[in-house]
């Protein structure tokens, strides 16, 4: 074996037990004691740490032009932050802009990745020209490993908005080749219409609050009940991307019920920061869209994902360092919408959701790894310790914990959502593919080693 991590708690969705985890040519040889080492077997000592399936982010959106800038976090940098956070695996996305088809797209995504990506990334393909040939399309994007699209119910001005009956159309195609509509999903009429009022207000709340309360629950609410219903209109496969309230939470719940195939994600700056932030000078670096919300929102989110109507938990880096966020200049409707957050993910898990006391590792390892891998086409050569699947592993020892300082992170901005906060569950060590990409919260692997990674269709968990 080239590598064996020797004598660490291997934990998966459903085991945990002491044990040594070999390595061979990349992909997982055994588990099993006393794993036998050669000359030259590198040998990690994982006793008293954890060994777990590396995690993976479903939705970050690296160098995405969007709100007049460009995220700051690059494919290289942003899969950086990906190793250093104990993820190996990231699935961005590919929008289209009108004229241009899902395949120019694809490629010219991919292109933009391919030498850059420190780890494995995947597509989801953006749908924002609908039109017979984009319709045609859908079945080769999905036979070419990309079985998964994302359809905004909003962004008019930026040229991306699906309307009811093209999200509808879209969810029936992509079910005749096993394929699934993600959304982002908020009223955009009943947005236009509050933002309207409140600009004509002379005296605004303060800070960037006008920014929350223009984005009432209810707007989202309303939007993701419909898209449900659509899904189940078009018996097609829905999901929910950043999902932020308990009233969309509802909704998702309510559609699985009645047996519809929906499945729903939050992220972790949902599941912690409330909405009284953007009161702050500062307030608009944590502008995302949907907001973050209140505190009844928070618990009852944590709720969903102890219950299992949330099952993945993704981060939606989108990140806009302060020089970019101050593009705002006092006008809420002008905030480029996003944060980091892929390097933050699976420590967040750890604390928030383990040493907690809300889930177990196991629960942890699911949410982060398992299910987004089971219902994105990736399992099990990803989202697994299986024998003959991809060594994508994360090595942690519970005993360490970090201070939160964007200075001290790989993410490129210059402010953090948990600055200050203590997080466990950083890894000592990152392994994609068997080669060891993170070390301790510093990236040691190759920009370019990164692979696009073809997903199946018919994902489920
Ligand atoms: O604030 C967000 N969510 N930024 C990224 C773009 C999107 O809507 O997913
Ligand atoms: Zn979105």
């Amino acid at each position: 074996m080239d590598t064996i991590i020797r004598g660490g708690t291997i934990v998966t969705e459903s085991d945990t037990f002491v044990a040594d985890l070999g390595i061979e040519k990349g992909k997982i040889a055994a588990i099993g004691n006393n794993l036998p080492a050669k000359k030259g077997t590198t040998v990690i000592n994982a006793r008293g740490q954890y060994v777990m399936p590396a995690g993976i982010d479903v939705h970050v959106h690296l160098q995405l032009p969007f709100c007049g800038s460009v995220s700051r976090d690059d494919f290289e940098n942003g899969t950086k932050a990906a190793a250093c956070g104990g993820l190996t695996t990231v699935i961005d996305f590919a929008i289209q802009t009108k004229g241009k088809t899902l395949k120019e797209t694809v490629a010219a995504r991919q292109q933009e990745a391919d030498s850059n990506v420190a780890v494995d990334y995947a597509l989801h393909a953006g749908i924002t020209d609908w039109n017979p040939r984009t319709k045609r399309e859908m079945r080769e994007i999905i036979a070419g490993g990309i079985p998964s699209f994302k359809m905004f119910m909003i962004y008019k001005n930026q040229g991306w908005m699906a309307d009811d009956a093209i999200l509808y159309f879209a969810l029936e195609e992509a079910a005749k080749y096993g394929g699934r509509i993600g959304v982002h999903a908020e009223n955009v009429f009943l947005l236009d219409a509050l933002i309207a009022e409140y600009q004509a207000r002379k005296k605004l709340p303060p800070g960037c609050y006008a920014h929350a309360l223009t984005r009432a629950n209810f707007t989202e609410g309303e939007a993701v009940n419909r898209a449900v219903y659509l899904a189940g209109a078009a018996k097609g496969s829905l999901y929910v991307f950043h999902l932020t309230c308990k009233e969309a939470l509802q909704a998702v719940a309510e559609g699985m019920h009645k047996g519809i195939d929906v499945v729903a994600e939050t992220c972790p700056q949902y599941l912690s920061l409330t909405e009284d932030l953007f009161k702050r000078k500062d307030g608009h670096h944590f502008a995302t869209c949907p907001p973050i919300r209140s505190k009844a929102d928070v618990a009852a989110l944590w709720e969903g994902v102890r219950e299992h109507a949330l099952p993945i938990v993704s981060t939606d880096t989108c990140t806009f360092d302060s020089k970019q966020k101050a593009m705002w200049k006092g006008d809420f409707t002008k905030i480029p919408f996003g944060m980091p957050g892929v390097e933050t993910l699976f420590p967040f898990l750890f604390t928030e959701g383990y040493l907690a006391g809300r889930l177990s590792l196991n629960e942890v390892v699911s949410l982060v790894s398992t299910n987004p891998a089971r219902l994105f086409g990736l399992y099990p050569g990803k989202g697994s310790l299986l024998p003959g699947t991809d060594a994508d592993i994360v090595v942690v020892d519970p005993k360490r914990k970090v201070k939160i300082d964007w200075r001290k992170l790989q993410t490129n901005c210059d402010f953090n959502p948990f600055q200050g906060k203590v997080l466990g569950g950083f890894p000592t060590a990152t392994l994609c593919r068997g080669e060891v990409v993170a070390r301790n919260g510093k990236f040691t692997g190759r920009k370019g080693y990164g692979r696009f990674v073809k997903r199946r269709p018919h994902g489920n968990l």
